[in-house]
């Protein structure tokens, strides 16, 4: 453990022991925190400043919805459009696509990335939307992130659907571990105001999870970049 001066000893030392007694953790528990915060609080300004810069945000979570695949199709790639190598015509194309990151900013390689949305009548393939989702719109994909952190889905512009504006469901996976379960919307849909979930969201959570889908050639792109507590 790193040694300190006879006066920073003669400081953190009784008050190592007062913290520990208060919140009931083990004295040299307590100092080694301590001692910790005095290493950092002793660094450079300059490091002390990168290191608060490199805190990101994580993307905040929203509810998963009723509507999450009870069995996965045979077909479960990050191109939505093609079904069982059947291209799938109808609705707006758009690429998805961004980075996952923890929140020093570092690529979370291996990590899964699920995306599932309704078809462009706005129904699910779930049996608790009656089984009347398009057969031919895949619905659901899953990409790995590599080690530049990076992801892509093509898929649909969001439809809508009875009493929610546009959205893609999402979530984030390690192994067996979920980090993230959220939703993401279109920016400028006149639904959004309507939208009990989305109208729930603070200021800055709806800026996080509510992006453009911009015109790209015949298709259209949105850039959406997930930040998660790994
Ligand atoms: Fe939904």
């Amino acid at each position: 453990m790193r040694r300190l001066s006879p006066k920073a000893s003669r400081v953190l030392y009784p008050l190592a022991a007062a913290a520990a007694s208060i919140a009931g953790v083990h004295p040299i528990a307590a100092r080694r925190l301590l001692i910790g915060a005095a290493v950092v609080l002793a660094a450079p300004a300059i490091w002390r400043g990168a290191l608060a810069q490199g805190r990101l945000q994580p993307t905040p979570s929203q509810t998963e919805g009723p509507f999450y695949p009870v069995e996965l199709p045979d077909d479960i790639d990050g191109d939505l459009l093609v079904l069982g190598g059947r291209p799938y015509g109808k609705g707006r194309a758009a690429w998805l696509e961004g980075t996952v990151s923890d929140t020093d900013g570092r690529a979370l390689s291996g990590a899964a990335v699920e995306i599932w949305q309704c078809d462009p009548d706005g129904h699910y393939h779930h049996p608790g939307d009656g089984g009347r989702a398009d057969p031919g719109f895949q619905g659901f994909g899953r990409v790995t992130v590599g080690s530049d952190g990076a992801y892509r889905f093509r898929t649909l512009r969001p439809a809508p659907y009875s009493g929610r504006t546009p959205h893609i469901h999402l979530k984030v996976k390690l192994g067996a571990r979920e980090l993230l379960t959220t939703q993401v919307y279109v920016q400028g849909d006149p639904g959004n105001q309507r939208d009990f979930l989305w109208r729930r969201l603070r200021a800055e959570e709806r800026a996080a999870l509510t992006v453009p889908f911009e015109p790209a050639g015949d298709t259209m792109r949105a850039r959406f970049a997930i930040v998660v507590r790994a």
